[in-house]
């Protein structure tokens, strides 16, 4: 057998043939990628043989943790068995129908039907294609023109980077399509609002309807809405907008999409927001959380009125090679049962997300936050510069963030915030370790 590479050897093969997701790649071909070894629990271990504690669970999706047996024992089960089989035309596998049995059982009353994907972002453009056809067979194709929020963010397919309110995603590629409107999100701060979060949600809403009169709401098929907008920026939703949205949008006859790729499978102390809120949407996408990252899935859930319009409707001619993948399957099963059988979702509700939301706010008094914003196991730190010190806007986030990397835990950089959603599994002892990094990297934001 060869000699392992080095880390500068693989550093080199990267800079010379791996373009990476969402980097500047001129930034980072400097000082090299940051290798990451293991992982164990709510720890990494990077190329220094460092341990990590990881504050965003990956990229917000590794609910249980990263050394769960059972799904990787269920994956190689699984894999010894079958390791693929499509669910194209009329054959299928067990474990996606016990997957879409369980999602079904947790899921708001009217989802009992899921076409599965295998990311968000697909989970998002099966909506959207789904929506299509919905009002297709109903005879009503000039509802087509889609809502979405800025600061939203919904994945990078086309028509899913359309709906993403964020102009860093869109811009570079001169979107969003026609067709793609952006509402004002609830997000006071990020406007520079003199509005607090309570009345500036009241206006969203006010604005919202002004744009449905606008557009005529018999042009409008759907509105997809983060119940936290996450990538955004970890913005929740002030109180009664949640509820005053799907009641324009249900007046309005406009489909309510509830993207809970961040927000479901227990990070909010529910299985689903739409559960914890009363949404009742008409479709629900999920992904991350779903295999807690092991194995990509992606799932959409449809109301039975639209499984029903669908069914009349004929052949459905849309899916993936690989939706429903059988070991994909599977991991989401384990990962499923996990989450299940070790009551996390309680444990957030009750234990970990308070004392999470206790430190996120102990951070209040330090001179580099500005606002604070969160709910149960998720939460957002908005920064400002010492003064006097010459900081390009939206840049403290990154930097906020690799100065708390040095004190030994990984959270996001956003322009100019950090956010953190770490593992369900996360105890006190090692959310006291988080936020010690944390409050350490800020110190020495300020020094
Ligand atoms: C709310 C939301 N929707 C969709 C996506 C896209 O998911 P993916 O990256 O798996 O395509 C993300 C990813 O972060 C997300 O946070």
């Amino acid at each position: 057998m060869s000699a392992p590479l080095s880390v500068a050897e693989l550093r080199e093969l990267d800079r010379a043939h791996h373009l990476h997701p969402f980097t500047n790649h001129r930034d980072m071909h400097g000082p090299g990628t940051h290798l990451i070894k293991s992982g164990d629990g709510c720890f990494l271990v990077d190329q220094d043989d460092r341990r990590l504690l990881d504050g965003l669970a990956g990229l917000w999706c590794v609910n249980v943790g990263y050394s769960c047996a059972p799904i990787v024992e269920a994956v190689h089960s699984q894999m010894e068995r079958l390791p693929y089989y499509p669910s194209f035309f009329n054959s299928t596998t067990e474990t996606p129908i016990l997957v879409s049995e369980f999602l079904a059982k947790k899921a708001p009353p009217r989802l009992n039907r899921t076409v599965f994907s295998n990311s968000g972002s697909e989970a998002n453009e099966t909506a959207l294609k789904t929506i299509r056809a919905y009002y297709k067979i109903r005879g009503q194709s000039q509802k087509y023109k889609i809502l979405s929020r800025t600061f939203a963010y919904h994945g990078v397919t086309i028509a899913t980077t359309s709906m993403t309110g964020l102009p860093s995603c869109y811009e570079p590629f001169d979107l969003p399509l026609p067709g793609f409107i952006h509402v004002p999100g609830p997000h006071a701060y990020g406007v520079k609002s003199e509005m607090d979060h309570e009345a500036y949600g009241r206006w969203c809403i006010d604005e919202t309807a002004r744009i449905i009169a606008r557009e005529g709401a018999g042009t409008i098929a759907a509105m997809f809405v983060e119940p936290i907008q996450g990538a955004g920026g970890v913005i929740p939703p002030p109180p009664g907008y949640l509820a005053e949205l799907r009641e324009l949008l249900r007046k309005n006859d406009i489909l309510f999409v509830a993207d809970e790729v961040i927000t479901a499978f227990g990070r909010l102390g529910d299985w689903f927001a739409s559960g914890l809120w009363n949404l009742d949407p008409d479709l629900m996408t999920l992904a991350k959380g779903l295999t807690s990252g092991y194995l990509p899935l992606g799932a959409t859930m449809v109301s039975d009125e639209i499984a029903e319009t669908l069914f009349s409707g004929g052949y459905y001619a849309h899916g993936y090679t690989y939706s429903g993948h059988p070991t994909c399957a599977a991991a989401a099963l384990a990962n499923l049962n996990t989450i299940e059988s070790l009551g996390l979702v309680p444990r957030v509700r009750d234990d970990v997300g308070p004392y999470f939301q206790k430190k996120l706010h102990s951070l209040a008094g330090h001179p580099a936050v500005s606002e604070i914003r969160g709910t149960a196991l998720i939460g957002a730190v908005e920064l400002v510069p010492k003064p006097g010190t010459a900081v390009a806007e939206n840049t403290l986030g990154v930097k906020a963030s690799n100065l708390i990397r040095g004190e030994g835990a990984i959270v996001r950089g956003i322009r100019d915030l950090i956010a953190m959603a770490p593992p369900l599994i996360i105890t006190r002892d090692e959310l006291d370790i988080l936020f010690d990094a944390v409050r350490c990297g800020l110190d020495r934001l300020w020094e």
